[in-house]
């Protein structure tokens, strides 16, 4: 079965035909992070605008590269659900179009639930049960997937997401927008004992909470400020990543050790970071654990993850009809269409 996924939640227009919910047979994806680098982080009415204007070149080139038209495929499917409600309505409503004018399925897909999909495009033998730790620039997440279409959440942000963490921290270190990658390459330059940074407790002991952090790195910045010295930027960086690798790290696997579970799935933006990316290595081989990273051209938005999870959501029929609204936020567990 081959899908023509669509995804415009945020800040990249990206196109994707999808095989058996396994095989990339085209990924196209058009980022418009340049234009929102200018105002420090993404313009909403900006990112609906550039969608309007990329998305038919960008679906045309996926179906191009895949040598293949939308009367061929056999369904459309689109991130509805959570993300700029804005630049959602842009790929909803093309896709709304394209399914009716070709007279094919149209699959909504929840975009947290494509970030955990990417990893069935890197790895053919993934199949559930697995707890899957998702972090991206709007999400932390705890998550238990008992099957394709079965979530359930056991922990998540009580404030800022991690990605959020590190695009605010970048900022005070006069990085620019999105930040996260910036402190990941400072961070391979700096000494990450240099400096001391909080780790925020929680009630829950599976949710995340990264505000505290981010002030005490704003506040160390200012200090050194009024007292005239010099801040180490590239070891600040490496503290900050370090900190929050092992908070990330430390909640996951103690969660994944209670339950009992020994398949591990990390999934999301900041998946990209090298510091999470060797900490969690380190800490599932150290427990035992099989653990699933995606690569790196799969961790950022793109189209081919929603077209993954749509393939087992149409098993499942999940079929949206002309009336599929797109929405700013949406529960993982239980989604509604
Ligand atoms: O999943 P994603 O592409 O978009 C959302 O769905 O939110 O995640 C974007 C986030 C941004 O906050 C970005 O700074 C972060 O992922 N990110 C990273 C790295 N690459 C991207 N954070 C830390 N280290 C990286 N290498
Ligand atoms: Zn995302």
């Amino acid at each position: 079965m081959d899908i023509l996924a669509i995804e415009s939640s945020c800040d990249e227009t990206a196109a994707a035909v999808i095989r058996d919910g396994r095989e990339i047979i085209s990924s196209v994806v058009a980022t418009q992070i340049e234009e929102h680098k200018l105002y420090g982080g993404v313009v909403p009415e900006i990112a609906s605008r550039r969608h309007c204007e990329s998305i038919c070149g960008v679906v045309n080139e996926a179906l191009e590269q895949a040598h293949t038209t939308a009367r061929d495929v056999d369904a459309i499917a689109v991130t509805y659900a959570p993300g700029l409600i804005g630049a959602l309505l842009v790929g909803v409503n093309y896709a709304k179009g394209l399914a009716f004018a070709t007279d094919k399925p149209l699959i909504p897909v929840h975009h947290i639930r494509g970030h955990i999909a990417a990893n069935y495009l890197a790895y053919p033998q993934l199949e559930p049960p697995y707890l899957c730790l998702v972090a991206s620039g709007g999400h932390s997440h705890i998550i238990e997937v008992t099957d394709y279409t079965e979530f359930t959440t056991i922990g998540r942000t009580v404030d800022d997401a991690a990605g959020e963490a590190f695009d605010k921290a970048a900022r005070a270190m006069g990085f620019p927008y999105p930040g996260g990658v910036y402190i990941d390459k400072a961070s391979k330059l700096g000494n990450p004992a240099k400096y001391k940074l909080p780790k925020p407790h929680t009630a829950n002991p599976y949710d995340f909470s990264f505000s505290g952090l981010k002030t005490a790195v704003i506040n160390l910045i200012h200090n050194a400020e009024q007292k005239g010295e010099e801040i180490n930027v590239n070891s600040l960086a490496a503290c900050f990543q370090t900190t929050v690798s092992e908070i990330l790290t430390d909640k996951f696997i103690a969660a994944a050790n209670e339950r009992k579970v020994k398949k591990i799935v990390l999934a999301g933006g900041v998946a990209a970071n090298s510091g999470l990316r060797e900490t969690l290595s380190k800490a599932a081989e150290k427990n035992a654990m099989e653990l699933f990273i995606p690569p790196i051209s799969l961790c950022g938005d793109n189209a081919a993850m929603i077209g993954a999870q749509a393939f087992y959501e149409f098993q499942k029929g999940v079929i949206a009809d002309e009336s599929l609204n797109a929405y700013p936020t949406m529960s993982l567990d239980n989604p509604r269409i």
